[in-house]
Protein backbone atom coordinates (compact mmCIF):
# COMPACT_ATOMS: atom_id res chain seq x y z
CA UNK A 1 0.00 0.00 0.00
CA UNK A 2 1.34 3.87 -0.84
CA UNK A 3 0.50 5.71 1.87
CA UNK A 4 2.23 9.37 0.31
CA UNK A 5 0.99 11.09 -2.83
CA UNK A 6 3.49 13.66 -3.05
CA UNK A 7 5.01 11.43 -5.29
CA UNK A 8 2.18 12.08 -8.03
CA UNK A 9 2.53 16.06 -8.14
CA UNK A 10 5.46 15.77 -10.75
CA UNK A 11 4.01 13.49 -13.64
CA UNK A 12 0.40 14.17 -12.82
CA UNK A 13 0.50 17.95 -14.09
CA UNK A 14 3.27 16.95 -16.73
CA UNK A 15 0.88 14.97 -18.10
CA UNK A 16 -2.32 17.44 -16.98
CA UNK A 17 -0.18 20.13 -19.16
CA UNK A 18 0.03 18.30 -22.70
CA UNK A 19 -3.76 16.76 -22.51
CA UNK A 20 -6.22 18.57 -20.35
CA UNK A 21 -9.43 19.50 -21.82
CA UNK A 22 -10.16 22.75 -23.18
CA UNK A 23 -13.52 23.28 -21.33
CA UNK A 24 -15.24 27.28 -21.02
CA UNK A 25 -14.89 27.71 -16.51
CA UNK A 26 -11.40 26.65 -17.47
CA UNK A 27 -10.39 30.23 -19.08
CA UNK A 28 -11.29 31.91 -15.50
CA UNK A 29 -10.78 32.22 -11.93
CA UNK A 30 -13.87 34.15 -11.94
CA UNK A 31 -15.27 31.83 -8.14
CA UNK A 32 -18.52 32.63 -9.78
CA UNK A 33 -18.06 30.53 -12.58
CA UNK A 34 -15.70 28.17 -11.00
CA UNK A 35 -18.84 27.92 -8.61
CA UNK A 36 -21.22 27.51 -11.58
CA UNK A 37 -19.58 24.79 -13.19
CA UNK A 38 -19.03 22.93 -10.00
CA UNK A 39 -22.52 22.89 -8.87
CA UNK A 40 -23.87 21.97 -12.76
CA UNK A 41 -20.94 19.00 -12.82
CA UNK A 42 -22.02 17.33 -9.32
CA UNK A 43 -24.04 13.72 -10.80
CA UNK A 44 -23.68 15.41 -14.64
CA UNK A 45 -21.02 14.72 -17.19
CA UNK A 46 -18.61 17.19 -18.50
CA UNK A 47 -20.22 17.16 -22.20
CA UNK A 48 -23.93 17.58 -21.04
CA UNK A 49 -22.72 20.52 -18.90
CA UNK A 50 -21.35 22.83 -21.16
CA UNK A 51 -23.92 23.85 -23.19
CA UNK A 52 -25.93 24.54 -20.39
CA UNK A 53 -22.84 26.22 -18.99
CA UNK A 54 -22.72 28.77 -21.70
CA UNK A 55 -26.73 29.94 -21.57
CA UNK A 56 -25.99 29.93 -18.09
CA UNK A 57 -23.16 32.69 -18.36
CA UNK A 58 -25.12 34.58 -21.15
CA UNK A 59 -28.20 34.50 -18.83
CA UNK A 60 -26.85 34.90 -15.64
CA UNK A 61 -23.01 36.69 -15.67
CA UNK A 62 -22.20 37.26 -11.95
CA UNK A 63 -24.06 37.10 -8.82
CA UNK A 64 -25.70 40.32 -8.78
CA UNK A 65 -27.98 38.53 -11.92
CA UNK A 66 -28.40 35.15 -10.38
CA UNK A 67 -29.41 36.74 -6.70
CA UNK A 68 -31.88 38.76 -8.79
CA UNK A 69 -33.03 35.89 -11.20
CA UNK A 70 -36.74 34.58 -10.81
CA UNK A 71 -37.33 31.11 -10.16
CA UNK A 72 -39.38 29.70 -13.78
CA UNK A 73 -36.09 31.54 -15.77
CA UNK A 74 -33.65 29.61 -13.52
CA UNK A 75 -35.72 26.61 -14.06
CA UNK A 76 -35.70 27.10 -17.52
CA UNK A 77 -32.29 27.21 -17.82
CA UNK A 78 -31.94 24.18 -15.41
CA UNK A 79 -34.61 22.00 -17.81
CA UNK A 80 -32.58 18.54 -18.40
CA UNK A 81 -29.62 18.64 -16.41
CA UNK A 82 -31.68 17.10 -13.22
CA UNK A 83 -31.30 17.55 -9.25
CA UNK A 84 -33.16 21.16 -9.63
CA UNK A 85 -32.55 21.90 -5.93
CA UNK A 86 -28.92 22.28 -7.36
CA UNK A 87 -30.15 25.71 -8.97
CA UNK A 88 -31.88 26.73 -6.11
CA UNK A 89 -29.12 26.58 -3.89
CA UNK A 90 -27.09 28.39 -6.36
CA UNK A 91 -29.26 30.91 -6.30
CA UNK A 92 -29.40 31.15 -2.54
CA UNK A 93 -25.57 31.21 -2.39
CA UNK A 94 -25.91 34.13 -4.65
CA UNK A 95 -28.15 36.05 -2.25
CA UNK A 96 -25.72 34.70 0.84
CA UNK A 97 -22.92 36.93 -1.71
CA UNK A 98 -24.62 39.88 -2.81
CA UNK A 99 -25.72 40.04 1.29
CA UNK A 100 -24.00 38.59 3.81
CA UNK A 101 -20.56 38.57 1.94
CA UNK A 102 -21.86 42.05 0.68
CA UNK A 103 -20.99 41.41 -3.09
CA UNK A 104 -17.59 39.81 -3.06
CA UNK A 105 -16.98 36.28 -3.25
CA UNK A 106 -15.60 34.75 0.11
CA UNK A 107 -12.16 33.78 -0.73
CA UNK A 108 -12.08 31.26 2.69
CA UNK A 109 -12.50 27.53 2.50
CA UNK A 110 -15.18 27.70 5.87
CA UNK A 111 -17.07 30.72 4.30
CA UNK A 112 -17.17 28.74 1.25
CA UNK A 113 -18.85 25.84 2.93
CA UNK A 114 -20.93 28.00 4.52
CA UNK A 115 -22.90 28.62 1.26
CA UNK A 116 -26.03 26.61 0.05
CA UNK A 117 -25.53 23.50 -1.73
CA UNK A 118 -21.30 23.55 -0.85
CA UNK A 119 -20.34 20.87 0.37
CA UNK A 120 -16.45 19.65 1.15
CA UNK A 121 -15.00 18.98 -2.34
CA UNK A 122 -17.32 22.00 -4.10
CA UNK A 123 -15.21 24.52 -1.68
CA UNK A 124 -12.14 22.89 -2.29
CA UNK A 125 -12.82 23.10 -5.87
CA UNK A 126 -13.93 26.98 -5.48
CA UNK A 127 -10.76 27.71 -3.02
CA UNK A 128 -8.06 25.93 -5.07
CA UNK A 129 -9.03 27.13 -8.82
CA UNK A 130 -10.41 30.61 -8.21
CA UNK A 131 -8.39 31.56 -5.32
CA UNK A 132 -4.87 29.51 -5.42
CA UNK A 133 -5.62 27.95 -1.97
CA UNK A 134 -4.14 24.37 -1.03
CA UNK A 135 -7.15 22.18 -0.71
CA UNK A 136 -7.98 19.26 -2.06
CA UNK A 137 -11.31 18.80 -3.96
CA UNK A 138 -12.32 15.18 -3.55
CA UNK A 139 -14.81 14.34 -5.79
CA UNK A 140 -15.74 9.92 -7.00
CA UNK A 141 -13.28 10.64 -9.92
CA UNK A 142 -10.40 11.48 -7.21
CA UNK A 143 -11.60 8.65 -4.97
CA UNK A 144 -11.17 6.06 -7.45
CA UNK A 145 -7.80 7.23 -8.95
CA UNK A 146 -6.49 7.48 -5.72
CA UNK A 147 -8.06 3.89 -3.95
CA UNK A 148 -6.14 2.41 -7.54
CA UNK A 149 -3.03 4.47 -7.05
CA UNK A 150 -2.49 3.93 -3.13
CA UNK A 151 -3.80 0.07 -3.16
CA UNK A 152 -6.36 0.79 -0.58
CA UNK A 153 -9.12 -1.74 -0.26
CA UNK A 154 -11.50 0.63 2.04
CA UNK A 155 -15.25 0.72 0.98
CA UNK A 156 -14.92 4.42 -0.72
CA UNK A 157 -18.42 4.88 0.02
CA UNK A 158 -17.43 4.51 4.19
CA UNK A 159 -16.97 8.24 5.42
CA UNK A 160 -14.18 6.98 7.57
CA UNK A 161 -12.49 5.88 4.12
CA UNK A 162 -13.15 9.28 2.56
CA UNK A 163 -11.45 11.63 5.38
CA UNK A 164 -8.34 8.98 5.12
CA UNK A 165 -8.59 9.70 1.58
CA UNK A 166 -9.14 13.63 1.73
CA UNK A 167 -6.28 13.77 4.28
CA UNK A 168 -3.72 11.93 1.92
CA UNK A 169 -5.00 13.77 -0.80
CA UNK A 170 -4.62 17.43 1.35
CA UNK A 171 -1.00 16.28 2.46
CA UNK A 172 -0.01 15.97 -1.19
CA UNK A 173 -1.18 19.16 -2.92
CA UNK A 174 1.69 21.19 -4.33
CA UNK A 175 1.02 24.90 -3.10
CA UNK A 176 2.22 26.03 -6.35
CA UNK A 177 -0.74 24.86 -8.45
CA UNK A 178 -3.41 23.18 -6.77
CA UNK A 179 -6.31 24.38 -8.61
CA UNK A 180 -4.79 22.16 -11.64
CA UNK A 181 -4.04 19.42 -9.43
CA UNK A 182 -7.26 19.32 -8.27
CA UNK A 183 -8.59 19.08 -11.98
CA UNK A 184 -5.25 17.05 -13.07
CA UNK A 185 -6.48 14.17 -11.28
CA UNK A 186 -10.13 14.90 -12.55
CA UNK A 187 -8.98 14.76 -16.32
CA UNK A 188 -7.13 11.73 -15.78
CA UNK A 189 -10.14 10.26 -13.94
CA UNK A 190 -12.31 10.77 -17.16
CA UNK A 191 -9.97 10.08 -19.66
CA UNK A 192 -7.83 7.36 -18.52
CA UNK A 193 -8.21 6.30 -15.21
CA UNK A 194 -11.47 5.10 -15.91
CA UNK A 195 -14.59 3.40 -13.69
CA UNK A 196 -16.15 -0.11 -13.95
CA UNK A 197 -12.53 -1.79 -14.63
CA UNK A 198 -12.06 -0.21 -17.67
CA UNK A 199 -8.42 1.30 -16.92
CA UNK A 200 -6.34 2.73 -19.90
CA UNK A 201 -3.00 1.52 -17.77
CA UNK A 202 -1.07 1.78 -21.00
CA UNK A 203 -1.69 5.44 -21.33
CA UNK A 204 -1.29 6.73 -17.54
CA UNK A 205 1.54 9.05 -16.34
CA UNK A 206 1.17 6.90 -12.95
CA UNK A 207 1.59 3.66 -14.05
CA UNK A 208 5.05 3.26 -12.13
CA UNK A 209 3.76 4.45 -8.84
CA UNK A 210 0.37 3.02 -9.38
CA UNK A 211 -0.10 -0.23 -6.40
CA UNK A 212 -2.81 -1.33 -8.09
CA UNK A 213 -1.13 -1.60 -11.43
CA UNK A 214 1.57 -3.39 -9.83
CA UNK A 215 -0.10 -6.10 -7.72
CA UNK A 216 -3.15 -6.26 -11.07
CA UNK A 217 -5.77 -5.04 -8.63
CA UNK A 218 -7.22 -2.27 -11.27
CA UNK A 219 -10.61 -4.21 -11.72
CA UNK A 220 -10.51 -5.10 -7.77
CA UNK A 221 -10.29 -1.24 -6.85
CA UNK A 222 -12.22 1.13 -5.66
CA UNK A 223 -14.16 -1.48 -3.48
CA UNK A 224 -17.88 0.34 -3.33
CA UNK A 225 -20.43 -1.77 -1.16
CA UNK A 226 -23.47 -2.47 -3.09
CA UNK A 227 -26.47 0.62 -2.89
CA UNK A 228 -29.78 -0.02 -1.63
CA UNK A 229 -31.67 -1.30 -4.76
CA UNK A 230 -33.87 1.59 -6.47
CA UNK A 231 -37.34 1.84 -5.54
CA UNK A 232 -39.76 0.96 -8.81
CA UNK A 233 -43.01 3.52 -9.06
CA UNK A 234 -45.59 3.01 -11.73
CA UNK A 235 -47.74 6.03 -12.61
CA UNK A 236 -50.08 6.54 -15.41
CA UNK A 237 -49.16 10.02 -17.28
CA UNK A 238 -51.73 11.48 -19.93
CA UNK A 239 -51.45 14.44 -22.70
CA UNK A 240 -54.81 15.98 -22.10
CA UNK A 241 -55.08 18.50 -25.43
CA UNK A 242 -58.36 20.69 -25.88
CA UNK A 243 -58.43 23.17 -28.75
CA UNK A 244 -54.95 23.63 -29.27
CA UNK A 245 -53.43 23.39 -25.48
CA UNK A 246 -52.24 20.94 -23.31
CA UNK A 247 -52.70 20.45 -19.71
CA UNK A 248 -49.90 21.16 -17.31
CA UNK A 249 -49.97 21.22 -13.68
CA UNK A 250 -46.67 22.28 -11.18
CA UNK A 251 -45.54 20.07 -9.04
CA UNK A 252 -45.65 20.99 -4.88
CA UNK A 253 -42.56 23.00 -3.81
CA UNK A 254 -41.37 20.09 -1.75
CA UNK A 255 -39.59 16.70 -2.56
CA UNK A 256 -38.88 15.47 -5.94
CA UNK A 257 -38.33 17.91 -8.69
CA UNK A 258 -40.39 20.00 -6.38
CA UNK A 259 -42.03 23.37 -8.37
CA UNK A 260 -41.42 21.96 -12.06
CA UNK A 261 -44.21 21.47 -14.41
CA UNK A 262 -45.22 18.39 -15.13
CA UNK A 263 -48.38 16.26 -17.27
CA UNK A 264 -50.66 15.00 -14.81
CA UNK A 265 -50.77 11.57 -13.69
CA UNK A 266 -51.96 8.97 -11.19
CA UNK A 267 -50.51 6.67 -9.49
CA UNK A 268 -50.57 3.00 -10.66
CA UNK A 269 -50.30 1.38 -14.14
CA UNK A 270 -53.82 1.60 -15.40
CA UNK A 271 -54.70 -0.70 -18.53
CA UNK A 272 -56.65 0.49 -21.31
CA UNK A 273 -59.71 -0.49 -20.19
CA UNK A 274 -59.54 1.46 -16.82
CA UNK A 275 -57.47 4.55 -17.82
CA UNK A 276 -60.32 7.03 -18.28
CA UNK A 277 -60.73 6.63 -14.85
CA UNK A 278 -59.05 9.51 -13.65
CA UNK A 279 -61.47 11.92 -15.98
CA UNK A 280 -64.48 12.55 -13.80
CA UNK A 281 -62.42 13.87 -11.01
CA UNK A 282 -60.70 16.09 -13.29
CA UNK A 283 -63.45 17.36 -14.63
CA UNK A 284 -62.89 16.40 -18.15
CA UNK A 285 -64.53 13.86 -20.80
CA UNK A 286 -62.54 12.01 -23.39
CA UNK A 287 -63.23 12.45 -26.86
CA UNK A 288 -60.77 10.89 -28.86
CA UNK A 289 -58.03 8.63 -27.36
CA UNK A 290 -54.86 8.63 -29.50
CA UNK A 291 -52.46 6.36 -28.69
CA UNK A 292 -50.47 4.85 -25.60
CA UNK A 293 -47.73 6.20 -24.23
CA UNK A 294 -45.07 4.61 -22.38
CA UNK A 295 -41.85 5.98 -20.69
CA UNK A 296 -39.50 5.26 -18.02
CA UNK A 297 -36.98 7.56 -16.32
CA UNK A 298 -34.40 6.36 -13.59
CA UNK A 299 -33.52 8.82 -10.68
CA UNK A 300 -30.69 8.33 -7.60
CA UNK A 301 -33.15 6.57 -5.48
CA UNK A 302 -36.70 5.13 -7.52
CA UNK A 303 -37.57 4.37 -11.27
CA UNK A 304 -40.64 5.73 -12.71
CA UNK A 305 -42.08 3.53 -15.11
CA UNK A 306 -44.91 5.21 -16.73
CA UNK A 307 -47.70 4.14 -18.29
CA UNK A 308 -49.03 6.97 -21.30
CA UNK A 309 -52.18 7.81 -22.97
CA UNK A 310 -52.59 10.82 -25.24
CA UNK A 311 -56.68 12.19 -26.11
CA UNK A 312 -58.40 14.83 -26.98
CA UNK A 313 -61.03 15.90 -23.99
CA UNK A 314 -63.52 17.76 -23.56
CA UNK A 315 -64.51 19.95 -20.18
CA UNK A 316 -62.30 21.68 -17.22
CA UNK A 317 -61.97 22.43 -13.57
CA UNK A 318 -59.11 20.80 -11.89
CA UNK A 319 -55.80 22.64 -11.42
CA UNK A 320 -54.09 22.06 -14.93
CA UNK A 321 -53.01 25.16 -16.89
CA UNK A 322 -53.74 24.47 -20.78
CA UNK A 323 -50.54 25.80 -22.75
CA UNK A 324 -50.07 26.48 -26.10
CA UNK A 325 -47.36 25.73 -28.19
CA UNK A 326 -45.23 28.92 -26.94
CA UNK A 327 -45.95 28.41 -23.33
CA UNK A 328 -44.99 25.20 -23.15
CA UNK A 329 -41.56 26.37 -24.70
CA UNK A 330 -41.20 28.68 -21.72
CA UNK A 331 -42.20 26.41 -18.66
CA UNK A 332 -39.64 24.08 -17.53
CA UNK A 333 -40.77 20.37 -18.06
CA UNK A 334 -38.19 17.87 -16.53
CA UNK A 335 -36.34 15.50 -18.56
CA UNK A 336 -38.57 12.56 -16.30
CA UNK A 337 -41.48 13.62 -18.95
CA UNK A 338 -39.34 14.39 -22.43
CA UNK A 339 -41.30 11.69 -24.52
CA UNK A 340 -44.52 13.02 -23.32
CA UNK A 341 -42.75 16.81 -23.82
CA UNK A 342 -41.75 16.41 -27.44
CA UNK A 343 -45.16 14.50 -27.97
CA UNK A 344 -47.03 18.03 -26.74
CA UNK A 345 -44.67 19.54 -29.02
CA UNK A 346 -45.87 17.34 -32.29
CA UNK A 347 -49.32 17.40 -31.38
CA UNK A 348 -49.55 21.29 -30.98
CA UNK A 349 -47.93 21.62 -33.94
CA UNK A 350 -50.57 20.12 -36.07
CA UNK A 351 -52.84 22.40 -34.01
CA UNK A 352 -54.84 19.10 -32.74
N1 LIG B 1 -15.66 17.46 -12.78
C1 LIG B 1 -15.92 18.22 -11.71
N2 LIG B 1 -15.25 19.38 -11.75
C2 LIG B 1 -14.55 19.37 -12.90
C3 LIG B 1 -13.67 20.30 -13.51
N3 LIG B 1 -13.40 21.46 -12.96
N4 LIG B 1 -13.12 19.93 -14.69
C4 LIG B 1 -13.42 18.74 -15.23
N5 LIG B 1 -14.23 17.85 -14.71
C5 LIG B 1 -14.80 18.15 -13.54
Amino acid sequence: MREDLTAVAGPLLDWYDKNKRALPWRGTRDPYQVLVSEIMLQQTRVTAVIPYFLRWMEELPDAAALAAADEEKLMKLWQGLGYYSRARNLRKAAEMVMGRFGGRFPERYEDLLALPGVGDYTAGAVASIAFGQAVPAVDGNVLRVSARVTGMDGDILDPKVRRRFRTLAAEAVPKDRPGEWNQAWMDLGSMVCLPNGAPLCGFCPLAGLCEANRLGLQEALPVRRKKAPRRTENLTVYLLLREGRAALRRRPDKGLLAGLWEFPHVPGALPEADAAEPLPAWGLTAHEWRKKLDAKHIFTHVEWRMTGYVLTVTGGGGDFTWVGRDELEALAVPSAFGKFLDEARRALKEDI
